[in-house]
């Protein structure tokens, strides 16, 4: 038995030395999904991200995964979102220190207004499962990378494709519905991506224990958001229920070829 506080218990400096320096009530006030920053320090194990590279953080959010990009690797990031207005992602930055390091754009994932190649590095918290599950979207996407760059992603994932199981599990598909056919397994996004031959695709693998993650993190927005239990026990119930047999994170990571 432990006597910490749900929203204690996200920082975990033996799992997420880097993210466990960042306030657990500034993050979740940013919330729009699962540990952000959790995803994203996992994430980058499997990349290499250097002083000075621009970095596209695209579905950025309310600017999190931004902030610790900038601070925690030096990089320059363009953080583009559609949900959310630029000048509000722009006073996280700002308010956090980084707005020399990060430019905030309003734009949808489909009509970037880059110039091609001029990237880095691509990484994407928790919002490719919204738009870039189509055939073509990988290759339009590859084409603001320059060559060698690198491309990661953490996504919702399945164990188990949803067309292998036949049906979208009852207590997944009670809580977000047909959506959950975009969660796929790391070895389908391995595939979808190499198959075009203009990336490499460099580490596919579900998060270790992901599911337990996204239930600290759920558990933890119940404790401390305005009606949180009530919002939050779906999800809850949700991650409960699948105990680990389906639900977590698919972290993928390329370069282009
Ligand atoms: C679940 S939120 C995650 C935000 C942030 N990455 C995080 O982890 O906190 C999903 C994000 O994807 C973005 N998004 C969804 N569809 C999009 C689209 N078609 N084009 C650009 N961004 C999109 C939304 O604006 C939203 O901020």
């Amino acid at each position: 038995m432990t006597d910490k506080t749900a929203v204690q218990a996200l920082v975990r400096p033996e799992r997420y030395p880097r993210s466990s320096t960042y306030d657990p009530a500034w993050l979740i006030g940013l919330d729009m999904g699962p540990n952000p920053l959790w995803l994203l320090e996992d994430l980058a194990t499997d990349l290499d991200l250097r002083p000075g590279m621009r970095v596209l953080d695209l579905g950025s959010g309310k600017g999190a995964t931004s902030v610790f990009l900038a601070r925690e690797f030096g990089v320059d990031v363009v953080a583009a979102d559609w949900w959310v207005p630029a000048e509000e992602a722009a006073a996280v930055h700002a308010e956090a220190g980084v707005a020399d390091k990060v430019e905030a754009v309003h734009t949808e994932a489909h009509v970037l207004p880059f110039e091609p190649e001029s990237f880095d590095a691509i990484v994407c918290v928790d919002a490719f499962e919204y738009f870039g599950t189509a055939d073509g979207y990988l290759p339009y996407l590859a084409g603001f990378l320059r060559p060698g760059g690198q491309l990661g992603m953490a996504t919702p994932g399945m164990t188990r494709e949803v067309r292998d199981l036949g049906a979208i599990p009852a207590h997944v598909k009670a809580v977000v519905g047909w959506e959950a056919i975009a969660w796929h397994t790391p070895e389908w996004w391995r595939f979808q991506w190499e198959v075009t031959e203009l990336v490499t695709v460099t580490s596919a693998r579900m998060q270790a224990d992901g599911w337990g993650d996204w239930l600290l993190w759920a558990r933890a927005c119940a404790e401390v958001q305005p009606g949180g239990e009530e919002a939050n026990a779906p999800v809850v119930e949700m991650l409960e229920t699948d105990g680990g047999e389906y639900l977590g994170f698919a972290l993928v990571t390329a370069r282009k070829v």
